[in-house]
């Protein structure tokens, strides 16, 4: 009677096995600080234009005038205008408010997405990788059976020193194929050529990309492609995602949006109008108060105060770069995105290590074999701590004897 893919997935989700061996610890050591890199959440509060944003809209719900019920599946239209303004138009790329779909966190609809896809389907992901993409479709049943650590339906793009962890096209025909720039865990960011490769691929082989742009606004180097739009073509064969939770400190409020171009098919069929039909059945919206608090992220002032918030992550992130390669850990990733990746020292496995941090620098991180068989032995730092536990992290980092 239940999904037998259950089954064969590992009994946890790897952040809720990192808070559970984080709770255990600190159970057993109260009065310990835990200085906490591990999972991707913002420690810095809303900002005040999302706030006011946030208790305006409140305040309009208690008059009968102003009092939202229901809103439209596809999000309001000042939210989609205005991130097709901001994220779109402002890079020259033409995507239309009827295009963006807001919900509520990239993570659902990373997972939900593949339903518009036959069970049978083949699914590539870059190797190490954000678990939901592959979780999600095992649960679905598309990925075979976990047979010692990897999936014998999934392929792996293997992303290491060797090529820059940048994926590369595979030979065979994939169907989908998840990315994920600046990428999560390794912090990598494909170029305009890397896009352009893959949106070639994808159009000779009818395939489609899943383009997942989370943490696309800790990109620093201005020649880098924030969109996949940005290439030619891509319209065709992708789908993107983006999120106000990395951004815009929205881990809680919970925002992001999801683009289906009009002029992307599969077999014939609009890819748009099916997710609108999915969104309409099984989606009510975001929450009204959450769209007017995301839409105030791309007033000036939203803009400047974010701006701020970003710019604290990244110097912990090039604190947390810096801090490892001084003490000789070949670390990458945190000059473009807010995770720094590294190879455990003395072929430590990747829970070795984890374990390592936290019993003696009290530091939490994630262990790269969470994101995939490519993740083994690796270590991903988070930059979005405080500023001064970053600090005293680094600084025990260099006390330490690997
Ligand atoms: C992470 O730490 O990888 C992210 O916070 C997870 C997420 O965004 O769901």
């Amino acid at each position: 009677m239940i999904n037998p893919h259950y089954a064969k997935i590992p009994p946890s989700y790897l952040f809720s096995e990192v808070a559970q061996r984080v709770r255990a610890f600190a159970e057993k050591n109260p009065q310990t600080h835990l200085l906490r890199l591990g999972i991707g959440d913002v420690t810095r509060p809303l900002t005040s234009s999302v706030i006011s944003a946030l208790q305006q809209a409140v305040e309009e719900q208690s008059h009968a005038e102003e009092f939202r019920g229901y809103g439209p599946e596809q999000g309001y239209e000042f939210l989609r205008e205005a991130i097709a303004e901001k994220e779109y138009r402002a890079l020259g790329v033409n995507i239309t408010a009827d295009e963006i779909f807001v919900s509520d966190g990239s993570k659902s609809d990373c997972a939900n997405i593949a339903e518009l896809f036959d069970t049978s389907v083949t699914v590539a992901v870059s190797d190490p990788v954000y678990p939901v993409y592959v979780d999600s479709n095992a649960m679905a049943g598309r990925l075979g059976d976990f047979v010692d650590g990897a999936w014998n339906r999934l392929t792996y793009l293997v992303c290491d020193e060797s090529n820059g962890y940048t994926p590369q096209p595979p030979s065979e025909r994939v169907d989908l194929v998840y990315l994920c720039s600046p990428n999560n865990p390794t912090g990598a960011v494909m170029t305009h050529q890397d896009l352009q490769k893959w949106v070639e691929w994808a159009t000779e082989n009818k395939s489609i990309i899943l383009f997942d742009v989370a943490y696309r606004a800790f990109i620093q180097d201005p020649e880098l492609p924030r969109s996949i739009y940005e290439i030619l073509g891509a319209e065709k064969v992708a789908i993107e995602f983006g999120s106000f939770s990395k951004t815009a400190g929205f881990t809680g409020l919970r925002a992001s949006w999801t683009v289906v171009p009009k002029a992307l098919e599969a077999d014939g069929a609009s890819l748009n109008a099916m997710w609108m039909r999915r969104q309409a059945t099984k989606f009510n919206g975001t929450a009204y108060i959450v769209q007017k608090a995301a839409a105030a992220v791309y007033t000036e002032e939203g803009m400047r105060e974010t701006g701020e918030n970003i710019a604290l992550y990244m110097r912990n992130a090039q604190l947390l770069r810096t801090t490892l390669n001084e003490i000789g850990i070949t670390a990458v990733g945190g000059e473009n995105s807010p995770y720094v990746w590294f190879k455990c020292p003395q072929n430590r496995s990747s829970w070795e290590m984890f374990d390592l941090l936290l019993n003696t620098a009290h530091i939490v991180g994630t262990p790269g074999e969470g994101f995939g068989p490519a993740g083994k032995g690796h270590f991903r730092l988070s930059a979005f701590g405080n500023p001064e536990d970053t600090k005293l992290a680094a600084s025990r980092l260099k006390e330490m004897e690997f």
